[in-house]
């Protein structure tokens, strides 16, 4: 016969073997999550050591074999590009306002077409999982990556008029009232009277960008260049205009900055 108690203790049981169950369920699966991690890290350490270090150095503070990427003399000044020093954490071609970690494709972005002026090379020819692998690796140099979560990326939504005539003559008045010109020129080229003077966050004196050469290191579409001054290029002394400026005005200073670019001709628009 079962009394009252047995039945008791046979639930008690019961809900004891559940709990059991799920709390073995949950430090499996949490041990296989982690297992996974570990995997992914060590592939990208395997990738960092076969295809970064030698650049970027082996303790990810930019002091690999390679120290000095590019020397060159502009304006009897002699310049440097260093690789990145991932150390500190800080990163400038984000989609994320300015402060604030980048995103994961941010990265696979500089990562998969590498820094045009710079000298970073393309890792295209990686495969996707590498790629995502070298981005967790690197993450681990910073304590920052423990610390903080990347803020939202910034919306970017191109209206129709960026690069029509009526936008590259608003966008000029605006390159005049921002002062850009102070660091990259009247005509872009990047020798505006404080280009001379402006030193990164770790202490090298850096040229603001020449419009009239070369590729941007963020990318070329008009989103990209929209992104470089909203969000700002953090470490670099090129701030962000988020605050300063409204969207449209933004778009506006886009279509001058093809113009400078001579590309106004690449961009699809739509034009009274
Ligand atoms: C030939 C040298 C070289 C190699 C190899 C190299 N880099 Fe770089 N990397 C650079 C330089 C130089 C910069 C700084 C560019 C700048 O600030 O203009 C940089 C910057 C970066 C940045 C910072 C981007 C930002 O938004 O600030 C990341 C991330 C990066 N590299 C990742 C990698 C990874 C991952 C690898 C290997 C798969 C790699 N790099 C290989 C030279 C190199
Ligand atoms: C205090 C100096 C300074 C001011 C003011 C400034 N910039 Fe810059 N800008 C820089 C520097 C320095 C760089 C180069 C950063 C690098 O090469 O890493 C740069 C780079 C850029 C780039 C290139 C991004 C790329 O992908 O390579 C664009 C676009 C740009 N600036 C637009 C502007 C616009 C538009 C304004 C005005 C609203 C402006 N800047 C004001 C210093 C400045």
């Amino acid at each position: 016969m079962e009394g009252p108690t047995t039945g008791k203790r046979k639930g008690f049981l019961k809900a004891f073997c559940l709990l059991f169950l799920i709390i073995s369920l949950i430090f499996i699966q949490t041990e296989l999550s982690r297992g996974a991690e570990d995997d992914i890290i060590e592939l990208g350490k395997k990738v960092y050591n076969s295809r970064c270090v030698i650049c970027h150095g082996p303790k990810g503070d930019g002091k690999g074999l390679i120290g000095i990427i590019h020397r060159f003399e502009k304006r009897g000044m002699v310049w440097n590009i260093y690789p990145r020093d991932f150390t500190v954490g800080v990163f400038k071609f984000r989609t994320t306002p300015t402060g604030c970690l980048p995103t994961d494709d941010d990265l696979l972005r500089v990562v998969t077409y590498g820094i045009p002026r710079s000298y970073m090379p393309s890792q295209a020819d990686l495969s996707l999982k590498e790629r995502k692998a070298v981005i967790e690796y690197i993450k681990t140099f910073s304590i920052r990556w423990e610390e903080e979560e990347p803020c939202d990326p910034i919306t970017i939504k191109k209206p129709d008029w960026v690069g029509c005539p009526e936008s590259v003559a608003k966008g000029k008045k605006l390159w005049k009232d921002m002062k850009c010109w102070e660091c990259h020129g009247w005509e872009g080229k990047g020798d505006g009277p404080k280009a001379d003077k402006i030193k990164d966050d770790w202490g090298d004196p850096i040229l603001p960008f020449d419009f009239t050469t070369g590729a941007t290191k963020m990318g070329f579409a008009p989103e990209n260049i929209y992104a470089a001054y909203t969000t700002g290029l953090d470490g670099t002394g090129m701030p962000s205009y988020e605050d300063s400026m409204t969207e449209e005005q933004r778009w506006h200073l886009v279509s001058y900055t093809l113009k400078l670019m001579k590309r106004l001709k690449d961009v699809k628009k739509r034009c009274k």
